[in-house]
């Protein structure tokens, strides 16, 4: 039988949490860690390992010495990067990122020359378009984790508002991973009723920023970005690409003419299976929203164009 192996490359909070929450649910047989950092992949190797003797199934946990450990795999998770320091500017960080996404990158080649790739890193969608650019591989198997962590938020949001109907509140959340993302209230329902017959509009468009918002809000209470709902998403796109569940997800992928766009990757629905990010789902968007779809494209070719200046893909 075929052995379902995960690779996570970035062994730190976020890395560390899709691999605890994985092998919680007992998704796969074998998880391997990386870090560049060292000791980092094997210390927590070492104490999810030991977390999983209560799993309800048994999944091997090791760390990876080398990048060539990570071999093999079905999936391959990338949360390697830096987070912005002092001086650092947009671009410093942008730079430093891509930078490490593209050894990154190369190895996933060469070890895991089979496997599905989710991005986490950031800035997700300019990554997430890196990926492409460095493998040249079918655009479904190359995933940034947008809607997933987003489209939680949004969840959340509207609960602690309505105070009700939690794990069943249905959100959809379009556009970049970032600053300019689009959460879409018109599209929510709650059970099967639609948002607007339990919220008004002010409330909802309350939610909209709180969603924008959710993660800078963590940041100002820990003085760190959140790591459980990502690592939770994380694990939930896994499980979908592994049990080959076709669910929709709202993820960055890459547009060839969906949503009247071309060679940028960005956040869109897609129907995840075992072949990835299987199909786009593209949905009727409104004027106003075509026009902040719009926006957050240009937002990521800002990011992607700086690379090209700086002739990263030459
Ligand atoms: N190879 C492997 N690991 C690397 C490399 C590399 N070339 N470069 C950096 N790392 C590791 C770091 O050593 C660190 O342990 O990536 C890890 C990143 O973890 P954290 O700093 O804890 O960041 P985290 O909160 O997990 O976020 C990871 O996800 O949401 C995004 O913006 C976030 O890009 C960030 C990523």
């Amino acid at each position: 039988m075929h052995r379902r192996k995960v690779g996570i490359i970035g062994a730190g909070a976020v890395g560390a949490t899709a691999a605890y929450s994985l092998s919680m649910m007992g998704t796969c047989n074998e998880i391997v860690l990386f870090d560049i950092a060292e000791g980092v992949a094997k210390g927590k190797a070492i104490d999810i390992a030991q977390s999983s003797h209560y799993a309800p199934n048994s999944t091997i946990i090791t760390a990876a010495e080398n990048p060539a450990d990570v071999n093999e795999c079905d999936i391959v998770v990338i949360t390697a990067g830096v987070p912005r320091k002092g001086e650092m500017t947009r671009e410093d960080l942008l730079m430093i990122n891509a930078k490490i996404m593209k050894s990154v990158v190369e190895d996933v080649m060469k070890y895991s020359p089979e496997a599905v790739i989710i991005c986490v890193s950031n800035p997700l969608d300019v990554m997430t378009y890196v990926i492409h650019k460095m493998t040249g591989w079918e655009r479904s198997r190359i995933i940034g984790l947008a809607g997933a962590l987003d489209g939680a938020r949004m969840a959340y949001q509207i609960y602690n508002r309505l105070g009700y109907g939690a794990g069943q509140i249905g959100t959809l959340v379009i556009g970049d991973h970032g600053q300019n993302m689009i959460p879409l209230p018109q599209k929510v329902q709650v059970g099967d009723v639609p948002v607007d017959e339990l919220l008004n509009r002010e409330e909802m468009a309350e939610i909209v920023e709180r969603t924008r918002t959710g993660g800078a809000e963590i940041v100002k209470y820990l003085g760190t970005s959140g790591y459980y709902a990502p690592g939770r998403a994380i694990a939930y796109m896994v499980e979908a690409l592994l049990n080959d569940s076709k669910i929709v997800v709202s993820s960055s992928v890459l547009l060839q003419g969906e949503y009247g766009y071309n060679d940028i990757s960005v956040g869109v629905p897609v129907i995840l299976g075992k072949n990835g990010a299987e199909k786009i789902i593209e949905i009727e968007l409104d004027e106003e929203t075509q026009a902040k779809f719009k926006i957050s494209v240009e937002g990521i070719r800002e990011g992607i164009n700086i690379l090209k200046s700086n002739q990263f893909f030459e």
